[in-house]
């Protein structure tokens, strides 16, 4: 008996089927086992992309801070770049490849529903002497991803957290996120102690996530992680991009940001992006009233201008 090839469970069967065709299913197991995966580059298959995306993203970013882009990354160790690291999606054609890539859409929506949102894009880059947010020796305190909801967390995923590893990630020398498998069974962020990884006697010991430029690192929004500080010399570059659920408040305002430059011209160039940012949804509206949305299998909620929608 084929499950997912009846077409019986329409919000489950296509990711399935998907999955099963881009060599994703151990991945899934993965996920819903432990809350984490790595998916290798030969899974992904892009390795032009992610040229492109590591050349991109440091143009991007010495653009908006005024610097000069490192003549390697691979040697470059002392901090670079600055606070302006989100809302790069528009700025260069391969984050939006990488936004729409057919395995990362497969995970994201395994993970948060076929009408899942790409909420925002951060980049990290990493050097030896960066400090991080909790801890100005580099250490990253536990956390979840899934911010601004109180606990307990559902099982299920709100959003889940897709790296893009553009640098390799060999051991603890490259500062990589650490990890705690299963945690996001706990239902809630770590607290007080639970959070200091690094200090001895800690109660919570997570394990280092290793893998190759060109991975694909995903983790459940719920799952604690942390970092460590890098040691190793060159850049740690890495483009997480966070999925969520349709009814998530998003990190970027997608609508605002495609009113800037020429940006609505990608959605033109990529119709999938309606969906993928969730330019088909209702909310949030004004006393107008929401323009009725369709969804992806065509769908047309019974939602129009100037209706009253909760009658
Ligand atoms: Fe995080």
């Amino acid at each position: 008996m084929d499950i997912p090839a009846l077409n019986n469970v329409p919000d489950a069967d296509a990711i399935r089927l998907e999955a099963r065709r881009l060599g994703l299913e151990k991945h899934l197991l993965e996920l819903h086992t432990y809350g984490v995966t790595v998916i290798p580059p030969e899974t992904v298959g892009s390795p032009d992309l992610i040229e492109r995306m590591r050349d991109g993203i440091l143009r991007v970013l010495a653009d908006r801070h005024d610097l000069e882009v490192p003549d390697d990354w691979r040697t470059h160790s002392t901090p670079w770049g600055g606070p302006k690291i989100w809302c790069w999606l528009f700025e260069d054609e391969a984050l939006i490849e990488a936004a729409l890539h057919p395995v990362a859409l497969c995970i994201a929506r395994f993970m948060c529903g076929r009408s899942a949102i790409l909420q925002g894009t951060p980049a990290i880059i990493k050097t030896q002497g960066t400090a991080s947010r909790t801890n100005e020796e580099g250490y990253m305190r536990l956390h979840t991803d899934t911010h601004g909801v109180p606990s307990p967390l559902p099982e299920w995923a709100q959003l889940v957290n897709i790296s893009w590893l553009l640098t390799d990630y060999n051991g603890p020398e490259d500062g990589p996120t650490v990890l705690v498998p299963g945690s996001q069974r706990f239902g809630r962020m770590p607290r007080g102690a639970e959070g200091d990884w690094w200090v001895e006697g800690a109660p919570i010991e997570p394990i280092p996530l290793t893998g190759k430029a060109g991975s694909l690192a995903v983790w459940h929004g719920s799952l604690w992680h942390g970092s460590r500080p890098r040691t190793a010399e060159g850049m740690r570059i890495t483009l997480p991009y966070i999925y969520g659920r349709s009814y998530m408040q998003p990190i970027h305002s997608w609508t605002k940001a495609l009113e800037e430059n020429d940006n609505a011209k990608w959605v033109e160039k990529y119709p999938e992006l309606q969906t993928v940012l969730g330019l088909w949804h209702p909310y949030p509206t004004d006393r107008d009233g929401p323009e009725a949305p369709q969804e992806q299998d065509g769908t047309r909620h019974m939602i129009g201008v100037g209706d009253n929608i909760y009658a």
